[in-house]
């Protein structure tokens, strides 16, 4: 069965509408999300394009920023200063990857917990990894999500992670853990990955080469979350060879349409989450 991500994220948006709507009401004022982007790449072009619809869609305001490749590092710091000590702006992400040369970490880590919306800094993940989570990081929140909405309970499943990224593989596996899954975790290096995919009751891929999880490495009835966005041919694919996986799959997410909507959904819930823990002091 089909996981429709569009259709889990439409009921989300709309709730986080309501709850806009309430803040406008109560503050006189609306959630602002600040988006900066370094860089052409067209991929990253599209997703902060939906970022920014996605806080039109719910009445919540956005502030983009955009810089061409080879602008000074210390020019963009300065603006992510300014976004930290404008008490208007919410949250602040900076849209990843960042070209060549930029130091990702040191930007990311101009940005203070209260207005990381993205999940990514050391405190956010560290209390996710404590089992008290604050700001979750938008992609595993979103598949969290989407698991939730097959009304299959998770406790004692054994949860395969495909990628140990610390924007999804890693946070995906601390979420399924805080769950009660078994949880395993395989990239690049693992060396039975067709064996421990094989035995997984939830298989999350997230390595970002297209069409590499093959029918023969799914166990029959699996869950099969598919994260990956790969151009090929012009046309958009998962990370999973979906026409294969889909007979063996009990539920499968499709691409497009599948976790990507679910991403945006959650950045606006944490959005909205952090100009109310603002405004609550
Ligand atoms: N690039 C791909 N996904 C993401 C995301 O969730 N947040 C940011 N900041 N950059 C990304």
């Amino acid at each position: 069965m089909l996981i429709l991500g569009k259709e889990v994220s439409k009921t989300t948006r709309l709730e986080i509408a309501e709850k806009v709507k309430e803040f406008e009401a109560k503050y006189n004022r609306v959630p602002c999300l600040s988006v900066i982007i370094v860089g052409e790449d067209p991929a990253s072009q599209t997703y902060v394009r939906n970022k920014v619809l996605g806080c039109e869609e719910v009445g919540m305001k956005s502030l983009k920023y955009e810089f061409p490749d080879g602008t000074n590092q210390e020019d963009i710091a300065n603006v992510i200063r300014t976004l930290v000590a404008d008490k208007n702006v919410d949250g602040i992400l900076v849209q990843l990857p960042l070209p060549k040369g930029y130091d990702e970490k040191y930007l990311l880590d101009l940005i203070p917990e209260t207005k990381d919306v993205d999940g990514f800094c050391a405190n956010n993940i560290g209390l996710l990894a404590l089992g008290t989570p604050r700001t979750i990081s938008c992609t595993p929140f979103g598949v969290m999500k989407l698991l939730a909405s097959t009304g299959v309970d998770l406790k004692g499943k054994h949860a395969v992670v495909v990628g140990r990224s610390n924007t999804v593989g890693k946070p995906m596996a601390m979420l399924l853990l805080n769950a009660n899954c078994t949880v395993t975790v395989c990239h690049s290096k693992t060396t039975n990955l067709e064996e421990i995919c094989k035995s997984a009751d939830i298989l999350v891929v997230a390595i970002g080469k297209p069409k590499f999880l093959k029918a023969n490495m799914v166990k029959e009835g699996a869950i099969v979350i598919d994260v990956g966005i790969n151009r090929v041919d012009g046309k958009l694919c998962g990370d999973v060879d979906f026409d294969e996986v889909e007979k063996k799959a009990s539920f499968i997410t499709p691409v497009p349409g599948g976790v990507g909507p679910m991403t945006i959904s959650m950045l606006l819930y944490n959005t909205l989450m952090a100009a109310q823990d603002r405004e609550n002091g």
